[in-house]
């Protein structure tokens, strides 16, 4: 099945930190040719138009952006009725109505219906691809991965393994974790497009023999994904360096087990040594920084310039439900304002790079989703950058790509959504779609050429 795409293309081939200017490709009439969901040529409307055959469908989203679909490194899926819980810091925050909320999920039912609820919501906010971890429960990763399935989705999650430091309904052991998980990898991992993410939730929740059976799965199966947290917040530390006194570091934890590689990703790193950011760099794991969640729960600041300088590579992430806002674009916003505090800058093409390719290259899933670069999947989302009256009020003074872009992530919400695309569909969900003809259905032919 073969169609176009019509509007305001905006796609990165680099980062625009490394390539500057030279990073983004921006196609002011541009239309992508997607056959069997993947891109097979961006570019220019006009050339396009005449290239395919007349009646090849086009939805014409003109004046709106089209981008890759937006990726969510790092948030949980058990955690929709826990995001924006009042008064506490990382480790009560935890035991007062985290682990509360998470003993619903050893219900299938409960699962599923949040499974549906979860992605409509990713997919109202234009997220295509996101890394999630599911309860300790392993009915929440089937619900998970089936619901993913069901609708196409490149999505990653594992079920958490924890054993200590957490109510008896919510831990596993060592055993039973493996086995689970083993199970859950060998179901659902290169399952059409879902991928296992192997997910030791962190230092404090797991046993010394937890963390070796983790260690195991990862030796085992070198192409799953690895997740975890580190150095959120700094009780969670001096508990770290209490249960485990051998360690250098909380980083030293995670190495010692054989869990830092390149496929880790790790959520938060804000109270880093200069040792435990050259040995994330090192080692090649990613960094996530989860803005709107380190201001809610009070964690601190991340260090963007000090993990660059260190060669260490960074995700950008929601964080849900610490993170208070399941939208990229308002991730975005709250990164700016936390690196302001820090006298550091976020340009807005180095924020679009980071929800788009850079979260990609991330996941070393730059081949795959990210850009529009043929051969990708053709997973889009559509921002009307002007939908609310106070958004086109303030674009009619902007002058530049970069200074909409700027606009759009500052003030965009889901509002901004027009419609979501995942493998060249458009996704069905309630509210993505705005009466305002957006997507009008025409096909190529004399009148599209004209
Ligand atoms: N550290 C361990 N578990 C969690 C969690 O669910 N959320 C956050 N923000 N940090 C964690
Ligand atoms: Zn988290």
């Amino acid at each position: 099945m073969t169609r176009l795409l019509r509007g305001r293309l905006l796609w990165f081939a680099a980062d625009p930190e490394e390539a500057g200017e030279g990073a983004h490709r921006y196609v002011e009439d541009g239309a992508i040719l997607v056959a069997d969901g993947l891109v097979r040529q961006a570019g220019e409307a006009a050339a396009l138009l005449a290239s395919v055959p007349e009646g090849t469908p086009v939805e014409d989203h003109r004046p709106h952006l089209i981008l890759p679909g937006f990726i969510d490194p790092h948030i949980h899926f058990p955690q929709t009725q826990v995001i924006a819980s009042y008064g506490a810091q990382l480790l009560d925050w935890l035991q007062k109505y985290t682990f509360v909320e998470e003993q619903k999920f050893a219900d299938p039912e409960h699962c599923a219906g949040n499974a549906k609820f979860f992605f409509d919501e990713l997919l109202r906010n234009g997220t295509t691809t996101a890394v999630a971890f599911c309860s300790v429960h392993a009915p929440s990763a089937e619900a998970f991965f089936a619901e993913a399935a069901r609708r196409n989705l490149l999505m990653l999650g594992g079920k958490v393994l924890m054993d200590r430091n957490a109510p008896e309904a919510l831990r596993d052991t060592p055993q039973r974790g493996y086995d689970e998980t083993k199970a859950l990898i060998g179901k659902w991992h290169k399952r059409g497009r879902q991928l296992y993410a192997i997910a030791p939730r962190f230092a404090i929740t797991s046993s010394e023999a937890q963390l070796e059976a983790a260690g195991a799965l990862a030796r085992e199966h070198p192409d799953c994904h690895v997740e975890t947290h580190l150095c959120e917040n700094r009780a969670e530390i001096a508990l770290v360096k209490e249960l485990f006194p051998w360690s250098r570091d909380y980083t030293d934890v995670y190495e010692h087990y054989g869990l830092m590689r390149r496929n880790t990703l790790l959520g938060h790193c804000i109270h880093l040594s200069a040792r435990e950011r050259a040995a994330i760099a090192e080692r090649g794991s990613v960094a996530v920084f989860c803005p709107t969640s380190n201001l809610f729960i009070g964690s601190g600041l991340f260090d963007w310039r000090a993990m660059r300088a260190a060669g260490g590579r960074i995700g950008l992430a929601t964080d849900v439900g610490g993170g208070t806002s399941y939208s990229m674009l308002q991730t975005a916003a709250e990164a700016y304002k936390v690196l302001q505090l820090q006298g550091q800058n976020l340009p807005a093409l180095t924020a679009f790079h980071a929800m788009t390719r850079g979260n990609a290259a991330a996941l070393g899933l730059g081949d795959r989703i990210g850009s529009f670069e043929p051969g990708r999947a053709c997973d889009a989302v559509v921002l009307d950058t002007g939908a609310t009256p106070a958004m086109a009020h303030r674009m009619q003074t902007v002058a530049t790509l970069e200074e909409e872009l700027f606009v759009l992530m500052t003030m965009g919400t889901e509002r901004n959504v027009a419609a979501t695309y995942v493998m060249g569909e458009r996704a069905s969900v309630a509210g993505a779609g705005k009466p305002d003809g957006s997507g009008a259905t025409s096909s190529a032919g004399r009148k599209g050429r004209a």
